[in-house]
């Protein structure tokens, strides 16, 4: 394994980008009422980056310093050829982490064959483990299809599996403490995140049903002691260990708790953008270099540096306005 001594990707505040999250597609099999609006338009086929061309962008970022790529959707395993390419990003040299989100809706038919392509490690959302309200929120899914998911991931045996759970005022808030028993249960760890405001959409105003990290953690404090810990995956979240288990909790906290002074990540939509931050539409059209020179890794890899200029400081998420980014989460995933 080849490291490099001194990072390639820094931002104009220091910051060293090392992650790289990865869109494949903006297609779900779900439409989570946080995440989308009920009748979306999805790119046409055309517009998004082919396979080959996805994995060179994975390349580039690894020869750049990249040693954590994280594939993400809308929900990544609806893509057809998905397998293939993760087998063959997980081979790039200098790569140490290829990581995966996922609503599981797939996994119970897949985790084997994720595990086997070098994934190390999954993500997977569950925002209730109630099924009428886990039908509501996501609006299609099938809790327990997503549970034979957790099950069969457990069983392949990943380093680590999280689960993700977007947190509502008065929806599922009161979900957080059977949410945790059921980590426990499972020995794997949990991240409670607040919404982000990232599209348009209908079913609630986002301000209204902000719930807090730290209502979230008193809460979960009345029942169970939660002790500091040191895990830092290069996310987000805060994590903290369940007394007398081996389950993590985390928090994802944009509003409360800002964490964008330690941002390491970039991310590649399936439409070619690099997105410089989830919050702000600053962005290179890495599609239109690679289609203009498809042969030069160079050209790719000097837009990839440049870019790094214009990596905004932080995001501006204000949940009492209406969204000032319009595109959806699904379009980034996470
Ligand atoms: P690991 O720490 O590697 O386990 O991953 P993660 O928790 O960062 O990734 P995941 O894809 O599971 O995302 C969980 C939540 O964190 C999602 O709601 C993401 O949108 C959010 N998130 C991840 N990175 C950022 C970021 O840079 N900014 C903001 N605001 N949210 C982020
Ligand atoms: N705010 C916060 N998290 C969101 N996710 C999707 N939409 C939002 C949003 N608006 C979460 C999903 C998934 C992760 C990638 O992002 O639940 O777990
Ligand atoms: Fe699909 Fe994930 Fe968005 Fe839900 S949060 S609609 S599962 S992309």
């Amino acid at each position: 394994m080849t490291t490099n001594p001194s990072p390639l990707l820094i931002d104009r505040f220091g910051r060293i980008v090392d992650y790289l999250r990865v869109s494949i597609t903006d297609r779900c099999d779900f439409r989570c009422i946080y995440c989308m609006s009920e009748n979306m338009e999805f790119l046409p086929r055309a517009q998004i980056l082919s396979l080959e061309e996805i994995e060179k962008v994975c390349r580039a970022f690894v020869e750049l310093g990249v040693h954590k790529i994280r594939i993400t959707g809308g929900e990544p395993m609806v893509r057809k050829g998905a397998m293939d390419l993760l087998r063959n990003i997980g081979r790039l040299e200098g790569l140490r982490e290829l990581v995966l989100t996922t609503n599981g809706s797939q996994l119970e038919a897949l985790a084997g064959d994720l595990k086997a392509c070098g994934v190390k490690r999954i993500n997977i959302s569950l925002d209730t483990l109630d099924a009428a309200l886990f039908k509501q929120m996501t609006r299609v899914g099938d809790l327990n299809t997503v549970l034979r998911g957790i099950d069969a991931a457990i069983a392949a045996d990943f380093q680590r599996i999280k689960l993700n759970a977007v947190i509502l005022k008065n929806r599922n808030h009161q979900e957080v403490r059977k949410l945790v028993d059921f980590a426990i249960a499972k020995r794997i760890d949990i991240s409670f995140i607040e919404e982000m405001p990232l599209g348009m959409i209908e079913s609630h105003d986002r301000a209204e049903e902000y719930y807090s990290s730290d209502q979230i953690k008193a809460d979960l404090e009345s029942h169970l002691t939660l002790l500091p810990d040191t895990t830092h995956t290069g996310g987000p979240s805060r994590y903290f260990r369940v007394a007398d288990s081996e389950t993590k909790v985390g928090f994802i906290s944009p509003h409360s708790h800002n964490f964008c002074g330690d941002c390491n990540r970039v991310r590649l939509t399936a439409e070619g953008r690099l997105l410089l931050c989830l919050g702000n539409e600053h962005s290179v059209d890495l599609k239109q270099i690679l289609r203009s020179n498809p042969d030069n890794l160079p050209a790719l890899k000097n837009a990839i540096v440049d870019a790094m200029q214009i990596k905004p400081e932080k995001h501006d998420f204000d949940l009492s306005e209406k969204p000032v980014i319009f595109r959806h989460m699904s379009v980034t995933g996470g």
